[in-house]
């Protein structure tokens, strides 16, 4: 067996079985990686060309009640200073990521139960009320059914709820009280409901192993996800981690061309976190078959309260400087930004969906009735 051989099957076959996703993890040499990246490329050109989506994201309540041990906001963390974003926030975000070009909104929060599903749906129904063609993508746990059908049927188009980790016993480990099994039945009933659904996982875990990372490639495979969110795990300083090593961008952008030739029609950000590593780590996974980014419409104010890991990017710059600055990376790393809700391609045809340009510009995904 070559890792040469394994990667031009996953490009031709857009699959691989556990053996083969071990092997060439644990001998990827330099030259193969080199290779591996412009594959995961090429396919990324032939279902989204060289454009790259805008996500606006409002992180808009750092209180939690869960305590994964990596994460800054945990709930036993009492060196976090605690806010909720009213209404009025987040519309403001939303209006000024609207005149900004963003189509879509990422509303992000630890999982809070002061939003309750009727706050949330006076929430979703005061952004669709004023930008009917956007999109909003949720991003808060852990919930129930009930509660995912009634924020969907308000007008949520998309949900984001990475499963963290494949392996039970890790996910164990690091998520102390919550259910390996329960999270998985929340992803499969968000499906079920129609949101557009992210899954995705970090990567270097402490104990994370190769065959780990196999595991989420296997299972992300399987699921298969609207998108895909991978990064780095970073320590935060306020966490049982803190002593720990964290993921490194060689391994992240592994990961994330190894789902493009798994998935190529994911969408796949090129993640805060990646770019928090390392000062390009945006722009090289977007070469490695990344298509989404997300930068903060968040009010600068709390952008440094929303801290999930030590030493995270743009908590000092106002969304318009986001805007551009993201922009200019995008361009100078050779792709261009869609303004637009930025649909997965697949979910696009099966719904209906249809591009309509001018020029090389898309306009809009419209929905031919
Ligand atoms: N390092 C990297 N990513 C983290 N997340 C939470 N804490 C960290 C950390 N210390 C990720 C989780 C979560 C997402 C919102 O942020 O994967 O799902
Ligand atoms: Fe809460 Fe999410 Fe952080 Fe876990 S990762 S403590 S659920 S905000
Ligand atoms: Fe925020 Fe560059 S993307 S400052």
């Amino acid at each position: 067996m070559k890792v040469k051989e394994i990667i031009d099957k996953l490009y031709l076959e857009n699959n691989a079985s556990f053996e083969e996703l071990l092997f060439l993890l644990d001998n990827l040499t330099p030259t193969d990686k080199v290779y591996l990246v412009e594959k995961a490329h090429e396919t990324r050109m032939k279902t989204y060309g060289n454009t790259v989506y805008m996500r606006g994201l409002i992180e808009f309540t750092n209180i939690c009640k869960k305590n994964c041990i990596y994460c800054g906001i945990r709930r036993e963390n009492k060196q976090a200073d605690r806010y909720r974003l009213t209404l009025e926030d987040i519309l403001e975000c939303v209006e000024i990521g609207d005149r900004l070009g963003y189509k879509t909104y990422v509303l992000q929060g630890g999982e809070d139960d002061y939003f309750t599903d009727e706050r949330m749906i006076e929430i979703i129904r005061a952004i669709k009320d004023k930008f009917p063609n956007n999109a909003i993508t949720l991003s808060l746990g852990e919930r129930s059914y009930e509660s995912y059908k009634k924020m969907y049927e308000a007008g949520a188009d998309r949900y984001l709820l990475r499963h963290e980790t494949a392996t039970k016993e890790l996910y164990e480990s690091l998520h102390p009280g919550a259910s390996f099994e329960e999270r998985r039945e929340c992803l499969r009933n968000l499906k079920e409901i129609g949101y557009q659904v992210g899954a995705g996982f970090m990567v270097g875990l402490p104990n994370q192993k190769n065959s780990d990372l196999v595991n989420d490639l296997l299972f992300v495979k399987e699921f298969e996800p609207h998108m895909c969110g991978i990064g780095p795990f970073i320590p935060h300083k306020d966490t049982p981690l803190k002593e720990e090593k964290g993921g490194t961008l060689e391994m992240t952008t592994t990961m994330l061309a190894l789902i493009r030739l798994l998935l190529p029609n994911v969408l796949l950000p090129s993640t805060t976190a990646l770019g928090s590593i390392d000062p390009v780590g945006r722009e090289k996974g977007l070469k490695a078959g990344g298509n989404v980014v997300m930068p903060n419409l968040s009010p600068t104010s709390v952008r440094e309260k929303y801290s999930l890991y030590d030493g995270k990017i743009c908590t000092g710059d106002e969304a318009a400087e986001c805007r551009k600055c993201i922009e200019g990376r995008i361009n100078k790393a050779g792709f261009r930004v869609e303004i637009t809700r930025g649909d997965n391609v697949a979910w696009a045809k099966e719904n209906g969906y249809h591009k309509v340009t001018k020029g090389n510009i898309q306009l809009e995904n419209i929905k031919l009735i």
